[in-house]
C-alpha cells in the first residue's frame, strides 16, 4: 500500500504534453516544441571543458554535504557581484544538485501542517505540489494580467494570517516572464517585517532580464536578509538543465538544517558539476549575453506575431522565456486549446492551469526556440484559428 502522503503530491504537466508530442513524433508528425522551459542552447564550452578536466584531475568522489567550499567561496563572490549581498560560504550557502531541491528542503526544513504557505497564482507548480505533500495549507496570492503578472500589495497583506509561516516569490516569473518593482519589493519587505514571516525566494531566471530591467532581490531590502532563503542556479541562465546544479543563501541555522537533509537525501552535489559551475560563475559571462540577446529577438518575435492573431493577445514580458497568451477569446478552456493547438497547429504549449486557477484562460508558450521555429508556429496557430471559423 502506497504511503496517503503520495496522494498529495502534484507533478509538472510539461512532461505529459512533451509525451503526447513525442507521440505524435513517432508517427512522423513534425511538432514544434513551446513548451519546454529549457534554453535550447549548448552548455558554453568553458563550462563543458572545466567538467572535463575536473574528472581528470580526480573530482569523482563525495564531497562534504554543503558543496566544495571552492565552489560555495564562488557562489558567495558571484552573488556579491550580482545581487550586492554578502553571505558566508562556509555557515550561508549549500550546493545542491538542482535549484529544486532548496524548494522542498526549504518547506520541509520551516513549514509544519498547521502552517500556511502563500504561493503565487500562476506559478511554478511544484511550491503547491511541496506544500500540499507536508500537509500545510497553500495560499493563492493571484497576478493578475493588469498588473502585467504582478500582485496587488494590499491583497497579499489581506491573506496574511497568524498561521501564515513562508511567502514564496518568484521574479523574473514562471509562467508569466513578469518582474516584481522596486516599490513591490518594498511593499513586501514591510508586510514581512510587520508579521515575521520567512520568504522563499526563487531567482532562477534573474540573469533572464531585457530592456535595461534591473533584478532586485527581497533580501536586499532592510531586514530581509534574515528572513530569507534565496534559491539559485545554473539551469537556466547557462543552459545546464541537465548538469543538476543549484545553490541555497540562507541564514545560518537554516542552512545546517539543508546540510542536514542533504546529508540524509542525497550526500552531496556531483563534485565534477561543482568544479564546472565553479568556471560557470566565474568565467567568462559573454555566452550568457548572447543566450539573453537571442531570447530577447525571440520574444519580440512571439510577442508580436501572437498580437497580431485574432483571439489570441499577450502583454511584453520583461524576463525569463515564457509568454502567458490571453486565449480567452478563442471561446475553449486553456487546456482544450493546448491540445487543439498540438493536434491542428502541430505546435505544443501548456495549459495555463497547470500553473494554478489564474491560469485558466492562458497558454504559456516558452520561446526557447528559433526565431525560425517560433515564425512557423505562429503560421500554424493563425491557420489552425481560422478553421475554427
Ligand atoms: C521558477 C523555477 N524555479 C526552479 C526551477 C528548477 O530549476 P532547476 O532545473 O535548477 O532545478 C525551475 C525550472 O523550470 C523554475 O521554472
Amino acid at each position: 500500500m502506497i504511503a496517503e502522503r503520495m496522494s498529495r503530491i502534484g507533478t509538472e504537466t510539461a512532461f505529459k504534453v512533451l509525451a503526447k508530442a513525442k507521440e505524435m513524433e513517432a508517427k512522423g508528425i513534425e511538432v514544434i516544441h513551446l513548451e519546454i522551459g529549457e534554453p535550447d542552447f549548448d552548455t558554453p564550452k568553458n563550462i563543458i571543458d572545466a567538467a572535463k578536466r575536473a574528472l581528470d584531475e580526480g573530482y569523482t568522489h563525495y564531497t562534504p554535504s554543503p558543496g566544495l567550499i571552492e565552489a560555495r567561496e564562488a557562489i558567495a563572490e558571484y552573488t556579491k557581484k550580482y545581487k550586492g549581498l554578502e553571505y558566508d560560504p562556509a555557515k550561508e550557502i549549500v550546493v545542491f544538485p538542482g535549484a529544486k531541491p532548496v524548494m522542498f528542503f526549504n518547506i520541509l526544513a520551516l513549514v509544519e501542517p498547521k502552517d500556511e504557505v502563500i504561493i503565487p497564482n500562476t506559478g511554478f507548480p511544484i511550491y503547491e505540489s511541496m506544500v500540499n505533500f507536508i500537509g500545510a495549507k497553500p495560499v493563492s496570492l493571484p497576478l493578475k494580467e493588469e498588473l502585467d503578472f504582478r500582485f496587488d500589495p494590499n491583497i497579499l497583506n489581506e491573506l496574511i494570517s497568524d498561521k501564515t509561516k513562508l511567502l514564496i516569490l518568484n521574479s523574473p516569473h514562471n509562467p508569466a516572464g513578469s518582474v516584481l518593482s522596486k516599490s513591490d519589493f518594498k511593499a513586501i519587505a514591510e508586510i514581512a517585517s510587520d508579521n515575521n514571516f520567512y520568504i522563499l525566494s526563487d531567482e532562477v531566471y534573474s540573469r533572464i532580464l531585457y530592456d535595461g530591467e534591473k533584478h532586485y532581490s527581497i533580501a536586499q531590502f532592510e531586514e530581509m536578509k534574515e528572513r530569507t532563503i534565496i534559491l539559485d542556479g545554473f539551469s537556466k541562465t547557462y543552459a545546464m538543465t541537465g548538469w543538476r546544479l543549484g545553490y541555497s543563501l540562507a541564514p545560518e541555522e537554516i542552512t545546517e538544517n539543508f546540510v542536514l537533509l542533504q546529508t540524509n537525501s542525497t550526500s552531496c552535489t556531483c563534485a565534477f558539476t561543482q568544479i564546472a559551475g565553479i568556471e560557470a560563475l566565474s568565467g567568462p559571462q559573454d555566452a550568457v549575453d548572447s543566450m539573453v540577446k537571442a531570447f530577447r529577438e525571440r520574444r519580440d518575435a512571439i510577442v508580436d506575431g501572437l498580437n497580431r492573431i485574432q483571439g489570441i493577445s499577450c502583454r511584453k514580458p520583461k524576463g525569463a522565456f515564457y509568454v502567458l497568451a490571453n486565449v480567452k477569446e478563442t471561446g475553449m478552456s486553456s487546456k482544450e486549446f493546448s491540445d487543439y493547438l498540438l493536434y491542428n497547429a502541430h505546435v505544443a504549449s501548456l495549459p495555463g492551469e497547470d500553473f494554478g486557477s489564474e491560469g485558466e484562460g492562458y497558454l504559456r508558450f516558452s520561446y526557447a526556440n528559433s526565431v525560425e521555429n517560433i515564425k512557423k508556429a505562429l503560421e500554424n496557430i493563425e491557420s489552425a484559428l481560422q478553421k475554427l471559423d
